[in-house]
């Protein structure tokens, strides 16, 4: 089969398409024939060498995939050979065929296209787990999502809206941005690049802060994020894009009530798979019904990804970028 291969840590130029066997599954496996699967920023991590989830070169990347069932393992009973699937794979998602977990295998609604659906399980399950079960957002509250042009980003602001947030405030890095975290239905939209986040979201708020924020930078926007949290607050850390960490102090928390919090898909795809059913439950009605609409920025062929790992690095990536395999 065809696959793009990290050959080495290192810049997109690292990304080699290549011919390898296609992969085997055990009796509670499905095998996939991949339609499209999606560019997630952990894959530019993982190239670098820097994703907590990922392997040592040589290794196929790719976190998601929408495509058809090829061939399931004896003890399976939920999927049969030509159904229509997303997954999340035992080996990298950017090839011709994976293998994924039964568990890790969810139906595909007939009305979702398989471009939707390759881009959707990674952004919309990991930003459903941020707002309702992280954060617990409560309909009427208020919530700031950084990099809100992006994949999460304009996944997570229809969502939160979707579950009652009141004010919903993005911010981006740069102008151009701004259009896309507004069409995806924020209220506010904040560009980093020359104004003062902090500032603009206490404005907003009266001087309150927010009731919820989704860090994905982590480093300065993470620590400059604590000073717009309202009290009772929750703040969710879930990435580290500026490839800094962010220090915090007991005395952000304790008088003023805030929380912090932590999620990862990865460990929870690994440790605790099993809450991903309730979650596909959840968020697929949202994908069939359109109540929620993925955002595609840019398709490209498998044999492309380098040039896709270079658009998502450069920071002028809007919404999800998909790979036609
Ligand atoms: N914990 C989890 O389970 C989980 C799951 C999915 C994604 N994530 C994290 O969520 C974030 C968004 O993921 P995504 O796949 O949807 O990517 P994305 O938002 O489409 O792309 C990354 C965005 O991060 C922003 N960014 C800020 N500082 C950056 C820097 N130094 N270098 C590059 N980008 C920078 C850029 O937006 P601006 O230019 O607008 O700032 C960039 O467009 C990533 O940090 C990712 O690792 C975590």
């Amino acid at each position: 089969m065809k696959a793009v291969q990290v050959t080495d840590f290192g810049g997109p130029e690292v990304l080699r398409f290549i011919d390898t066997e296609v992969p085997k599954i055990n009796e509670n496996q499905v095998l996939i024939k991949v339609v499209a699967t999606s560019v997630n920023f952990a894959d530019i991590k993982a190239r670098y060498g820097q994703y907590h989830n990922a392997g040592k070169p040589p290794f196929i990347p790719g976190l998601d995939a929408a495509g058809v069932v090829a061939e399931v393992g004896s003890n399976i009973k939920n999927f049969t050979v030509g159904q229509r699937v997303i997954a999340f794979p035992k080996n990298g998602s950017y090839a011709e065929y994976i293998v994924a977990d039964e568990n890790l295998v969810f139906l595909l609604p007939d009305k979702i296209d398989f471009v939707t659906a390759a881009a959707s399980p990674i952004v919309l399950f990991t930003s459903y787990k941020l707002l309702a079960d992280v954060a617990r957002l409560k309909p009427g509250e208020t919530v700031l999502i950084h990099a809100a042009a992006g994949g999460i980003g304009t996944t997570a602001i229809q969502l939160a809206k979707l579950l009652g947030a009141d004010k919903v405030i993005g911010t981006v890095g740069s102008e151009q941005k701004i259009p896309i975290a507004i069409e995806a239905g924020a209220d506010y939209v904040i560009c980093n690049e020359n104004v003062d986040f902090v500032k603009e979201v206490n404005q907003i708020t009266n001087g309150n802060g927010v009731d919820v924020i989704l860090d994905s930078i982590a480093g300065a926007v993470f620590e400059q994020s604590l000073n717009c949290l309202a009290d009772y607050g929750r703040l969710v850390n879930f990435g580290n894009s500026s490839g800094s960490p962010g220090q915090i102090k007991s005395s952000d928390l304790h008088s003023s009530c805030r929380s912090v919090l932590g999620f990862s898909l990865g460990t929870t795809r690994n440790k605790r798979p099993e809450l991903l059913k309730e979650t596909a439950d959840r968020v697929l009605p949202f994908l069939e019904q359109e109540q929620i609409k993925m955002k595609i920025g840019k398709q490209y062929k498998l044999e492309d990804a380098s040039e896709a790992h270079a658009l998502v690095e450069s920071r002028k990536s809007i919404g999800k970028v998909v790979l036609m395999v």
